[in-house]
């Protein structure tokens, strides 16, 4: 095998050496299988294809100082999945098979799990289809789970570097009462143009605001919103956003750190009042942002001066770092060691 330059991984599909999947047939789960194809056959009528019965999932793995390897919060993955696939009618993979796949995959991966100095780990992308043939619009009757992992660095260019977000009014991502708090595969579609574009004009994402009145906050990208003040962390509720882990994570470790916590909507004016604002999710880690300009108002809202992340943030994403690698104690019970 060529040498992998673990330091210097980008976002992107590197092949490893196998996939599990589990097939869904007569509404039964079948047995675990291992393949080390990463190609699938399927009918041109499957309801993935023409119906967008499509759900996937984002996890990873860490190695830590001990060489151990680490899942985070495993369980609210397959939570997330079994949510998103009752949400669009397909059939639901038990907990405890997404826990056998997702340790089997990694462990016959093993060799592609980065090492600990260089802060890069690996992804782990469970996805579950529609296979079963349909013309008219109908649920499935069968169905395809399966993962795939590889080893993956920082999601933003620079990683945990200050960086420029633009609100996009010109588009929106998921309605409320919509698609938007499940992780279907069309929210992302819908999301491409703007990412382009925000891309193109030398954002790191773009940002959405409520699809109603586009007055308050939703997310970036593919990540949620969090602000920092007054010691407060302040993270939008709202019904077309993805329940992020990772922000559900960083409300109970700001908690821990004395901090106040709140949910609730959030106006985009207030973002002038935020000390501190980033973007966190499974990929993006935490990603300070440095300023969201809202071009169509020709405003700024800026929270770096100086191109470097706020002291909170750094304290919440080293905290979290440290406890998916290993280096602190897991009081919350949220890692799993791959045996
Ligand atoms: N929001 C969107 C739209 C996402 O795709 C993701 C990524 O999974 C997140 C938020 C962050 O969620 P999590 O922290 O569970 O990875
Ligand atoms: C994740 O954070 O795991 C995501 O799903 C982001 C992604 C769509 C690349």
């Amino acid at each position: 095998m060529k040498e992998i330059d673990w330091a210097n991984l980008s976002f992107g599909y590197m092949p490893t050496d196998y996939n599990v999947r589990i097939y869904n047939r007569n509404g039964k789960w079948g047995e675990l299988e291992v393949s080390s194809s990463d190609t699938i056959n399927l009918h041109m009528a499957a309801t993935c294809l023409h119906y967008g019965q499509e759900a996937f999932e984002g996890l990873k793995a860490y190695r830590g100082k001990d060489g151990k390897v680490r899942l985070f919060r495993f369980e609210e993955n397959a939570a997330r999945l079994q949510r998103t696939c009752h949400g669009i009618m397909m059939a639901e993979l038990p907990t405890d098979r997404f826990k056998e796949a997702v340790m089997k995959v990694v462990k016959l991966n093993e060799r592609f799990i980065p090492p600990y100095e260089s802060g890069a780990s690996l992804y782990i992308r469970p996805l579950l289809i529609g296979t079963g043939a349909q013309v008219g619009v109908k649920p499935a009757d069968e169905y395809l789970f399966m993962i795939f992992v590889t080893p993956v660095g920082p999601y933003f260019k620079g990683g945990f570097a200050a960086t420029p977000y633009v609100i996009t009014r010109k588009y929106d991502r998921a309605a409320p009462h919509g698609t938007g708090t499940y992780k279907v595969g069309g929210n992302y579609a819908a999301s491409l143009r703007a990412s382009k574009e925000a891309h193109d004009a030398g954002y790191s994402a773009e940002f959405y605001l409520d699809c109603k009145e586009h007055k308050f906050i939703d997310e970036c990208g593919a990540a949620n919103f969090f602000g920092i003040k007054d010691n407060t962390y302040i993270t939008p509720l709202s019904s077309s956003i993805l329940p992020s882990i990772t922000n559900k994570s960083l409300m109970q470790l700001a908690e821990d750190m004395g901090m106040e916590v709140e949910r609730r909507p959030v106006l985009e004016e207030e973002l002038s009042t935020f000390e501190e604002a980033g973007a966190c999710g499974t990929a993006a880690v935490i990603s300070p942002i440095q300023r969201i300009d809202d071009p169509e108002n020709n405003h700024s809202y800026v929270f770096s001066h100086d191109g470097k992340p706020g002291p909170i943030s750094t304290k919440l994403y080293n905290k979290l770092r440290a406890i998916q690698y290993g280096d602190e104690p897991d009081t919350h019970g949220w890692v799993t060691i791959v045996e």
